[in-house]
């Protein structure tokens, strides 16, 4: 019989066994690649000595292809829970050092229980991603656990925040179970998303692409849009991680948590009262509006580098996280596409179903005319924007600075669906379209007469091309200086914090997918 002292040393070398993982060469050749091991990255994300590991000692039950003579303790994940700034969050670790990361059914097994954990306690998931897909090995077991692993994003969907970081080659079920999560964050140059790799794409399509082309992490945040944010390497990306969750409340049932502030509520900016230039064709830059109304210059933006017309992403005032979603009239003059319009729709759908207040900033020339934007479906694309905003139950304050044309004022969170307050600057144009496409097809009879025409874009301008309509009807609830527009648009959010609203009870409505 063993004595106490050798079953203590019996649990040690198990330990030390488990931590090291898939062995020291498979550690050093992670490292040698620029990437932390599962466990480096979960220390760097949770609050120092936080982190309680569940199923350490946990090994895969495959016989075949003689894989029982290959076992590693904790098979390929490292899961548990902890803190980010002292709040209880699940962690889920692949360990790319263990079969590339692959998802055995033990190891899906453990991603689960902290799955069913997270919702039991409202707490959010953070999984970190590193792993090849489904265990070659194990086939319909692997598989299985996948679809098991889908089954729980989806329920979790809009209970609990789901937060995904590619940090190594990601392929197959290992890319399916972060796009249905809410955020992705990839490591430049070091983190690679696809369903197939491109030695099969070779095969079947004969194209020949590299995997930084394919799927790295500048083809997901700006090309496909799959990703949203990108860091220079893994301790970056744990540092954003805990950013962001800051902005986040940790299910639906809570409000987003608050942050004490010292910048001034009343802060007026009066270079804001010459952002807006004279020349309505001018571009300027929404975001040196966004970086002036809000506390502390702190932006935490989504999707930088994807369908840059649109701008999303979190920030507080007075101390309360908002969601902002803003035209940007600095590129492609802020005109809404199909890429902007999607991009700004799960935007607003998510701070909705976690009762973050929405902020918009409108300055549209309506929707991206042409063939390839109403053969790609801008009908469907742009109606989910409009779908999103009206939806929305949170608090919603909309600022027109400029041009709000067309069913671009509609849908850009306007009165009618459901916006509680709606502010509108001295230069703002609201109206069908701008003065010399308006002048164009009313006056179409007219316009070999020069004069005429200049006479009739000079009358449009004066009389549609201003808030005045609006505010006469009541669309605009008031007009405001730029200087002020901190002061009030932190006005509506205290005016609006108490705000209760639900839609009508359904199953789920049909959104245009
Ligand atoms: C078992 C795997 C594995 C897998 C990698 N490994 N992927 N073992 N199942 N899916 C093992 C390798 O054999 C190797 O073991 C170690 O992990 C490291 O892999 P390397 O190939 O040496 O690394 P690298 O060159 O960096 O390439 C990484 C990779 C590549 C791009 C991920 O390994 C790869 O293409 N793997 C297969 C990807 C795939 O097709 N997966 C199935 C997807 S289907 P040793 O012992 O040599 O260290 C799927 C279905 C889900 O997931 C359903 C979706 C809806």
């Amino acid at each position: 019989m063993s004595t106490i002292k050798e079953k203590h040393n019996l649990f040690e070398e198990k330990n030390t066994n488990a931590e090291l993982s898939g062995g020291q060469v498979r550690i050093d050749k992670q490292h040698a690649a620029g990437r932390k091991t599962a466990r480096e990255r979960v220390e760097l994300l949770l609050d120092p000595g936080t982190f309680v590991e569940l199923d350490k000692f946990v090994t895969h039950r495959t016989t075949d292809f003689d894989m029982d003579k290959t076992k590693f303790l904790g098979d390929g994940v490292v899961s548990g829970y902890g803190k980010i700034d002292g709040r209880l969050m699940y962690v889920f670790a692949q360990d790319f050092t263990v079969f590339g990361g692959s998802l055995s059914r033990a190891n899906a097994d453990k991603i689960i229980k902290v799955m069913d954990l997270a919702m039991k306690m409202g707490a959010p998931v953070i999984g970190l991603n590193d792993s090849g897909g489904a265990r070659i090995q194990e086939g319909v077991e692997s598989l299985a656990g996948y679809a098991d692993i889908f089954y729980r994003n989806v329920m979790s969907s809009g209970v609990i925040p789901q937060i995904s970081a590619i940090l190594g080659p990601c392929a197959g079920g290992a890319v399916y179970s972060p796009a249905i999560t809410d955020f992705i964050m990839m490591v430049k140059e070091n983190s690679y998303m696809f369903v197939t790799g491109p030695d099969v794409i070779k095969t079947v399509t004969h194209e020949e692409v590299t995997q930084e082309e394919l799927g790295g992490a500048m083809t997901h945040n700006s090309k496909s849009g799959v990703a949203h944010l990108t860091a220079d390497d893994d301790v970056q990306a744990m540092m954003m991680i805990r950013e962001l969750m800051s902005f986040l409340p940790s299910n639906n049932m809570e409000d987003p948590p608050l942050k004490l502030s010292t910048d001034n509520i009343n802060r007026e900016d009066k270079k804001l009262n010459d952002l807006i230039p004279a020349d309505p064709n001018k571009p300027y830059d929404m975001k040196d509006l966004i970086l002036s109304v809000i506390d502390d210059k702190h932006f935490f933006e989504i999707m930088p580098y994807y369908a840059q017309n649109i701008i999303i992403g979190f920030a507080r005032m007075g101390g309360r996280p908002i969601g902002i979603v803003a035209n940007q009239p600095a590129y492609l003059a802020g005109v809404l596409d199909i890429n902007a319009s999607t991009k700004a729709a799960r935007f607003v759908r998510f701070c909705d179903a976690f009762n973050i207040p929405l902020v918009t900033l409108e300055d549209v020339p309506g929707f991206l005319p042409g063939t390839a934007q109403e053969f790609g479906g801008i009908i469907k694309h742009g109606a989910k924007l409009l779908y999103a905003f009206a939806e929305a139950s949170v608090p919603k304050i909309t600022l027109i600075t400029r041009k709000a044309y067309g069913g671009a004022y509609d849908v850009m969170s306007s009165k009618h669906i459901g916006a509680d307050i709606n502010y509108a600057y001295p230069t703002a144009e609201i109206a069908v379209m701008g003065p010399a496409g308006a002048v164009n097809i009313i006056h179409r009879a007219k316009l070999g007469d020069r004069e005429f025409i200049a006479e009739a874009v000079e009358d449009y301008k004066n009389n549609f091309a201003s808030p005045y309509k609006a505010a006469q009807m009541g669309y605009i609830d008031e007009i405001i200086y730029p200087k002020d527009t901190r002061k009030k648009i932190i006005q509506a959010l205290e005016m609006t914090q108490n705000k209760s609203k639900s839609n009508p009870a359904k199953k789920h409505g049909n959104i245009p997918l």
